[in-house]
């Protein structure tokens, strides 16, 4: 008989509403389905790629000429330096970076604050280090944070909190003063934040996204995530968003 450490994780959201839209012939909003082909320039690099036998294991932290140029888009987003060879990795996936960067740092009994509702992965990569997830429902009905209540929950064992913004799956986004607000604390209580990013493209009303790597203090101690799964570029350099990822 094996003994899971994750007895209580069942199939994900994603999975019970897909297959119940299936059942039902329903329109299936619960995950992302691009509404347009790949992109020719992306298929021409990938067929290139295969055509020169471009078959060698990639180094463990991904292809140099990558995280040179996530490094440059750094600098051009939020004007923050990232070294490429020790301060930027590629994963397959944001879901695998968000899980080996908590069981990097999170250890058995360490809480983490998670706001929710939260991407149904955060709070079993906690539970398999090991650690505690601490949960703070977001208050409705805009799904914005109460530093106060987060202020609250800080104790010894907290060692991270998770922020995800643009939200999964409210949408909304952490302001100027939510930003501070948690740079404030992570210093305070020499806190991990990691910052969920992914949806960084998908703004609206003249948003501006505000990643964690703007804030200095927060720069230091941050994960950031990023996920090429939601975002694409077109031919003429504009972007196209795939608006309907899980959002
Ligand atoms: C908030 C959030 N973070 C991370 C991910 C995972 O991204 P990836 O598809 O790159 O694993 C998702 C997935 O859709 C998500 O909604």
């Amino acid at each position: 008989m094996t003994n899971s450490k994750l007895p209580n994780t069942t199939d994900s959201i994603f999975s019970i509403m897909s297959n119940l839209a299936h059942k039902n012939k329903a329109l299936n909003l619960s995950q992302g389905f691009p509404s347009f082909p790949v992109d020719t320039i992306l298929k021409d690099y990938h067929s290139e790629a295969i055509k020169n036998n471009y078959n060698q294991y990639a180094p463990m932290a991904g292809v140099s000429f990558l995280r040179e140029s996530i490094s440059l888009m750094m600098v051009k987003l939020h004007q923050a330096n990232y070294h490429p060879d020790n301060e930027i990795c590629i994963t397959a996936g944001a879901t695998q970076a968000i899980f080996t960067a908590i069981q990097a740092v999170i250890h058995p009994g360490d809480e983490v604050i998670v706001f929710t509702p939260a991407y149904d992965s955060y709070i079993p990569a906690i539970q398999m280090a090991g650690g505690i997830a601490v949960e703070l429902l977001m208050n409705l009905p805009d799904f914005n944070i109460d530093w106060q209540k987060v202020i609250d929950l800080i104790n010894v064992k907290t060692a991270m909190i998770m922020i995800n913004s643009p939200h999964n799956p409210s949408g909304t986004m952490l302001n100027h003063n939510d930003m501070l607000q948690l740079e404030h604390l992570a210093v305070q209580h020499n806190l991990i934040v990691l910052s969920d990013e992914v949806y960084e493209h998908i703004t609206f009303d003249n948003n501006i996204h505000l990643s964690a790597a703007r804030y200095p203090e927060l720069k230091k101690r941050s994960f950031i995530t990023a996920s090429f799964g939601k975002r694409f570029m077109l031919q003429d350099g504009k972007q196209a968003i795939v608006s309907h990822q899980h959002i």
